[in-house]
């Protein structure tokens, strides 16, 4: 068996919930030393050019806590001029580079990596010359891994989001169609040389679904681990799905 999957906790949405009252608590800082000090690999923020939840001073500060403890930040970003001088400047392990429209709840769909092709390997070269880890985040689709491959992006982040909305709607066909397009995306993005992603929606019924898929190095989880903390406690959260990808994982034949 390969060795095994790497998750990262999103903590966008800690922020969420103190941005709603505007004031200090609950802090993503402190979810984060939590998070690290439970053994996650790495925290995941996502600084959206409105503010919305993460700002300037927690990203500044998560990847100080990440530092600390010699784990990854993932710095989640859109392709502005100001998120690519940020980046950087900060130097975190790693960028993901997604889409970001002002009016979505959450990141609703993936990257035109293909569409938009000079904009997005600009960006990428500029961040793997300053020695950031750098993803793409795209749908299951050929042409956005063969596009990810030509602007030498050296990682792709799969958005699972319609795969598991699929799941908790009870549409059978339709996520069996999605999980056999991730397996193929999984296999294409792998064959092509890029390393594997991937996030969105991941809950505890969906995750052995995804960790099945053999080449998958990392999981990015964020939603439905801050709120399972509500009942349950950060810790005994992150537990349990690191219990629930260990064993999904096991089961690949590698
Ligand atoms: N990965 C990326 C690139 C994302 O944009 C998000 C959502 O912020 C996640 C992972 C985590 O998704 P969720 O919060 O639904 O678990």
């Amino acid at each position: 068996m390969s060795e095994r999957i790497r998750l990262g906790l999103n903590v966008d949405h800690v922020a969420t919930v103190r941005n709603a009252r505007g004031g200090h608590a609950p802090d993503p800082v402190r979810a984060a030393q939590l998070a690290l000090a439970a053994g996650v690999d790495g925290i995941t923020a996502h600084l959206r050019e409105d503010r919305r939840h993460i700002v300037d001073k927690d990203i500044l500060a998560l990847k100080a806590v990440c530092d600390d403890f010699g784990r990854p930040l993932n710095f989640e970003m859109a392709i502005t001029e100001e998120m690519v001088e940020m980046a950087v400047a900060m130097k975190p392990h790693a960028a993901c580079l997604v889409p970001e429209r002002r009016q979505e709840r959450t990141t609703e769909g993936g990257l035109d990596v293909a569409g938009q092709h000079n904009w997005v390997g600009k960006a990428v070269s500029r961040l793997n010359d300053a020695g950031i880890r750098t993803s793409l985040f795209i749908a299951t689709d050929p042409a956005q891994i063969d596009a990810a491959a030509s602007v030498k992006a050296p990682v792709v982040e799969f958005h699972t989001g319609a795969l598991c909305d699929a799941f908790r709607d009870g549409q059978q066909t339709v996520f069996d169609h999605e999980l056999n397009r991730l397996r193929q995306a999984v296999e294409r993005a792998h064959e092509r040389g890029i390393e594997v992603h991937a996030g969105h929606g991941i809950d505890y019924e969906t995750v052995a679904y995804i960790a099945r898929i053999p080449h998958i190095r990392e999981l990015n989880i964020g939603h439905f681990l801050i709120g399972e903390a509500i009942f349950i406690g950060l810790e005994a959260s992150l537990r349990r799905m690191r219990e629930l990808i260990d064993v999904a994982h096991a089961e690949v034949v590698a």
